[in-house]
C-alpha cells in the first residue's frame, strides 16, 4: 500500500507498475487483516492508504461498501481503473464524519508522520462502536535495511536520519495514541515477518526508499543502491540469490465506544 502523506513520503513517487512488480506481495500479506476485521455483509468500510486497491477489491468482493483513500494520485488512478470508489486524500486530514462501520489500513500508517492527526480523523470517520483494524511497520521494522541506508549515506557525508520517511512505533506507544483518540484496544502485537522479495533488494529500495536515494544526485543513485545491497547481502540474501526483507509488523484491532 502507498498511504504516503506529506512529510512521510513527499519524496516518494508511487509508480503503480513498479509497485505491482516489486510490492505485489503487500496486499497478499494483508489477508490476516480481513479475518481480524470480521466483516458483516453490507458494512461501510474505509480503506486508509488503499494504494492501487488490491485489498480494497477484496473487501468489495467480501460484500462491503468500500471507499479507498490514498495521498498518491497515481495509485488512486490505478484503483479507479479497477472500478473502485477511490479518492485522493491525506490520511492526516481525513474529511469523513460518522460515515463508516470500520476502517482498515494495511502497510500505510508508517508513512504518516502525524499519527495523532491520523487517529483523530479515523475516530471522526467512524460511527459509534466502529472498528479500526490495521497493520503497519512496527518497532524494528526493516532495521537492517535502515542501518545500511544510514551507513551508506553517512559515508557520503549526508544526514540520513532527517531523510527517514517512516514511523515504526512500539505497541505501547501506539496503544496510548489509540486510547488518547478514544479507542479501546482489543489486541495489539509486534509480529516479526521476514518477507521474501519478488526480486533483488535494489527493486525494493527504488520502490520504497526514494526519500533516502534522493539525497544523492541521480548519477550516483545506482552506486548508492549497490553499496546498500552489498552491506545487506550477508544478512538478507541467501546462497541462491533470494532476498528477504526484515519486516516486523504492528497489527491491532481497536474500537470506539457504542
Ligand atoms: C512496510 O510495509 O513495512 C514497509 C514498506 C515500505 C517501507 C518501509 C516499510
Amino acid at each position: 500500500m502507498a498511504g504516503n502523506d506529506q512529510e512521510g513520503a513527499a519524496a516518494q513517487h508511487w509508480d503503480p507498475q513498479r509497485y505491482n512488480k516489486n510490492a505485489g506481495f503487500v496486499a497478499e500479506l494483508g489477508a490476516p487483516l480481513l479475518d481480524l476485521l470480521q466483516l458483516r455483509a453490507g458494512e461501510r468500510v474505509l480503506d486508509l492508504g488503499c494504494g492501487e486497491g488490491a485489498l480494497t477489491a477484496r473487501l468489495v468482493d467480501a460484500g462491503a461498501e468500500v471507499v479507498g483513500v490514498d495521498a498518491s494520485p497515481d495509485q488512486i488512478a490505478a484503483a479507479r481503473a479497477r472500478g473502485l470508489d477511490a479518492r485522493v486524500m491525506s490520511g492526516e486530514a481525513l474529511t469523513f464524519d460518522g460515515d463508516f462501520d470500520a476502517v482498515l489500513s494495511n502497510a500505510a500508517l508508517h508513512w504518516m508522520l502525524k499519527p495523532d492527526a491520523v487517529l483523530q480523523g479515523v475516530a471522526r470517520a467512524l460511527k459509534p462502536g466502529g472498528r479500526f483494524v490495521a497493520e503497519m511497520g512496527g518497532h524494528g521494522n526493516v532495521g537492517a535495511i535502515l542501518d545500511a541506508l544510514m551507513v551508506a549515506l553517512e559515508a557520503r557525508g549526508l544526514d540520513a536520519r532527517s531523510a527517514n520517511p517512516w514511523y515504526f512505533p512500539t505497541p505501547e506507544a501506539y496503544q496510548s495514541k489509540l486510547e488518547a483518540a478514544g479507542f479501546s484496544v482489543d489486541s495489539i502485537a509486534l509480529i516479526p515477518r521476514p518477507t521474501p522479495l519478488p526480486g533483488a533488494i535494489g527493486g525494493w529500495l527504488e520502490t520504497f526508499a526514494e526519500a533516502f536515494l534522493k539525497q544523492v544526485p541521480p548519477a550516483e543513485r545506482d552506486g548508492l543502491i549497490d553499496a546498500v545491497a552489498e552491506r545487506l547481502r550477508p544478512q538478507l540474501c541467501d546462497s541462491e540469490g533470494n532476498w528477504t526483507a526484515d519486516y516486523v509488523r504492528l497489527r491491532f484491532a481497536a474500537r470506539l465506544a457504542d
